[in-house]
């Protein structure tokens, strides 16, 4: 990856930072964030060709606030600050400050009051609507600084002092409501720091298959748990393009996946991929632990002790084992260094939970410079098929956290139609991909219909529809009534054991999207 251009992206904790890391990345440009206790030395160390300070929660007078280190600025290398960061500029470059009682949070009209590279291809007469969040505000620039914009609240709202390549502004032009964001950052980038846009898909996945191959040497062998889902899928076939039938995949089936999932995930693979794996049959390990179980975290360990369990068996047979890949996500590592620092509490990333200590397994985590999108992006250019690169999140408990109560075989089959039915109809209408996850969970509570000139008794089916961003909040999706209630009449006419079906119209918080 050395070769690529990369801009360093210094966090002083804002909510927006990885938004700049984003926007960068859609220009072309590959971009790390570090926490802003990173020292000059170690920024020079990773050769950037531009930095950019990015805003935070703090007030630059507070005894705790973070600080600049001028270093920074002695790298030979263009600098933008964004809020805070402007703020520390203006601060350690000699400039004033006042801090102000009230936050100013919301648009405001930003004017550009001078010329300025930053300003390229746009027209100065405009006036911009712009994302400001702050508290503090600079009232005079440091020696050698201009204002070059303003607002009318701010009379120093941009900054620059063209001669040290050095950028600064109050708002935040990362964020989408931000107008003319994105042609600054192009312009930092491109016309000021004179990157090349060299961060692409097909650049990534054939250094990471050069990585790989490096790190593995010529006869190590690694380990991979497979899920199904996109991010160890992607791990699976990248690694395999690199060492082939050295990597050994496992997927174990915990008897909990829906219809036909295994067989369709494990063959699609095999044939397109020639993928080295090994499908665990461990229903019934699982399930016999399972039986008479209804607390959900007890299911939830249970499962997830055993998962560990087959996981080192199966890994402990193959020789000469020296690494396990996982699919960790860029917000995944990130999210783990606060921007306090190392002496934050750091996440496990152990999606596969742990491994036999005497087998000290090295991570490869090839994946832990992407975004969820972008490993979309990978997934489409190794040219897997939208039900791969387009699948929901399914969660590593499976069906056992959506059948309330104790887990049989007849309640697995039930809820494994009606979910098919749930899947079938929201891929026909369309509306599989503009939902976060779409599907069924079994209340096993008897209520009583009419079928024919019969009185029956028998369970209920909840349909879980929710939009999200995240998982981190979520609502229901207001589906159109005329989907909802072919759903409902398919599950109702087509699974027996089934006579009601409800639409669950909570939002998380104060819900969650799982039922346990
Ligand atoms: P909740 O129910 O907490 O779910 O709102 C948030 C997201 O996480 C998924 N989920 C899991 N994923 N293992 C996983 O891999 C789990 O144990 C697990 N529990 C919930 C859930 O499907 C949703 O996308």
């Amino acid at each position: 990856m050395d070769a690529l251009s990369k801009v360093i992206i210094v966090d002083y904790g804002s909510q927006f930072t990885q938004l700049i890391a984003r926007r960068v990345r859609e220009a072309g440009v590959y971009s790390e964030i570090h926490p802003c206790i990173v020292t000059a030395e170690e920024v020079k160390a990773m050769n950037p060709s531009a930095v950019i300070l990015s805003g935070g929660p703090s007030s630059v007078g507070d005894v705790d606030a973070p600080t600049l280190d001028m270093g920074l600025l002695e790298l030979g290398v263009p600098v933008l600050g964004i809020c805070y960061g402007m703020q520390l500029l203006a601060q350690n470059m000699g400039g004033k400050l006042a801090s102000s009682e009230t936050r100013e949070y919301g648009p405001a009209d930003f004017n550009m009051t001078a010329d300025c590279p930053l300003f390229a291809d746009l027209n100065r007469e405009d006036s911009l609507r712009v994302w400001m969040s702050h508290g503090d505000q600079v009232k005079a620039v440091p020696p050698c600084f201009e204002v070059i914009g303003s607002t009318e609240t701010l009379e120093v709202a941009a900054m620059a002092c063209v001669e040290k390549n050095i950028y600064a502004l109050q708002y935040h032009p990362e964020v989408h409501h931000s107008e003319g964001g994105d042609i600054m950052i192009n312009n930092f980038l491109f016309k000021i720091a004179g990157i090349k846009p060299d961060w692409t898909m097909s650049g990534f996945i054939d250094s990471v298959i050069k990585d790989c191959q490096e790190t593995v040497g010529p006869e190590g062998n690694v380990v991979c748990g497979l899920s199904g889902g996109i991010d160890s899928t992607v791990v699976a076939v990248l690694l395999n393009k690199a060492i082939g039938h050295r990597l050994h995949c496992i997927f174990v089936d915990n008897g909990l996946m829906r219809q036909n999932e295994v067989e369709e995930v494990s063959s699609y693979l095999r044939e397109h991929f020639d993928l080295n794996l090994t499908v665990v049959d461990a229903r019934d390990r699982f399930l016999s632990k399972l039986v008479g179980v209804e607390d959900p975290e007890t299911k939830r360990k249970i499962i997830g002790y055993e998962f560990i369990e087959v996981f080192d068996e199966e890994a402990t047979r193959i020789d000469n084992v020296k690494f396990l890949a996982q699919g960790t996500l860029y917000p995944d590592v990130i999210e783990s260094i606060s921007h306090k620092g190392p002496s934050a509490v750091i996440k496990s990333h152990h999606n596969v939970g742990g491994l036999p200590e005497d087998m000290e397994l090295k991570l490869i985590e090839p994946l832990r410079e992407l975004f969820k999108d972008e490993v979309r992006k990978v997934a489409i250019e190794l040219g897997m098929p939208d039900s791969v690169v387009w699948r929901q999140p399914f969660p590593g408990p499976g069906l056992a956290i959506r059948i309330i109560g104790e887990i049989t075989d007849e309640r697995l089959t039930i809820l494994r139609k009606a979910d098919k039915i749930v899947q079938n109809e929201l891929t026909a209408s369309g509306w599989y991909r503009k939902v976060w996850q779409g599907f069924a969970v079994l209340l096993p509570l008897k209520t009583v219909g009419v079928m024919g000139d019969d009185r029956t008794y028998e369970n209920v089916i909840a349909l879980r529809i929710v939009d999200s961003v995240d998982a981190m909040t979520a609502d229901w999706a207001r589906l159109p009534s005329e989907l909802l209630e072919k759903m409902s009449s398919r599950i109702i006419n087509e699974v027996n054991g089934i006579n009601r079906v409800v639409y669950d119209i909570s939002s998380k918080p104060p819900s969650t999207i799982e039922w346990e």
